[in-house]
């Protein structure tokens, strides 16, 4: 079995010298992604045709890659299939896809992905925490709220806020304090 798993997948995705994090809808053995419209990746995508799949657990990495750029030597390049792509440095593992835009809309583009090549670099164990999952939730919510300030946004912020400071670790309360700056 590869590395995706059924349903969406929440990974960072590299494109060239950039990282952010993405949903990748695995069904049926298909890899999809909706990439919006003005996203660095959504503009590499249609610049270069791959973009890698970094399989990751850090949480400060998720809020500090949803808002801003990661300096070039967090980047690490591998060459697939004589294409020359990058993943990041530290990830337990990756994967590299060469990526079909299936159709393009005024908001989005629709994606199919096909893997090149995958690895695992690093086996390590990432038990089940409440505090990281929040992260990742409240990021994705931080990201729509930094453009539209809707409070019923503010208040799934603030639940998730809750349980990572109930559940998380230390750079889960990291991770919360820097998204809390990103949006004030
Ligand atoms: C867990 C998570 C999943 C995300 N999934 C997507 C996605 O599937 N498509 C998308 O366009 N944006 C997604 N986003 C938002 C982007 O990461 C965000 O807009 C980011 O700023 C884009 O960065 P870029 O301009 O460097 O590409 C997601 C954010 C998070 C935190």
């Amino acid at each position: 079995m590869g590395l995706l798993k059924p349903g969406i997948n929440e990974v960072i995705a590299t494109t060239e010298f950039n990282a952010a994090p993405m949903g990748i809808i695995f069904k049926d053995g298909v890899a999809r992604m909706v990439v919006f419209s003005g996203s660095h990746t959504a503009k590499n995508i249609e610049k270069n045709g791959w973009l890698v799949a970094n399989f990751v657990y850090d949480p400060i990495l998720y809020v500090t890659t949803a808002f801003e750029d990661i300096p070039n030597n967090a980047f690490l390049e591998e060459t697939v299939n004589g294409r020359k792509m990058f993943r990041l440095k530290d990830t337990d593992a990756w994967a590299a896809f060469t990526t079909t835009i299936e159709k393009k809309t005024t908001e989005a583009l629709m994606v199919t992905l096909t893997l090149e090549k995958e690895i695992i670099e690093e086996v390590s164990l990432h038990p089940v925490n409440r505090g990281f999952n929040s992260i990742i939730d409240t990021t994705v919510h931080a990201t729509r709220y930094r453009v539209n300030h809707d409070p019923e946004l503010k208040k799934q912020i603030d639940y998730h806020a809750g349980i990572i400071k109930k559940c998380g670790g230390k750079r889960d309360l990291e991770a919360l304090e820097l998204l809390l700056r990103y949006i004030s």
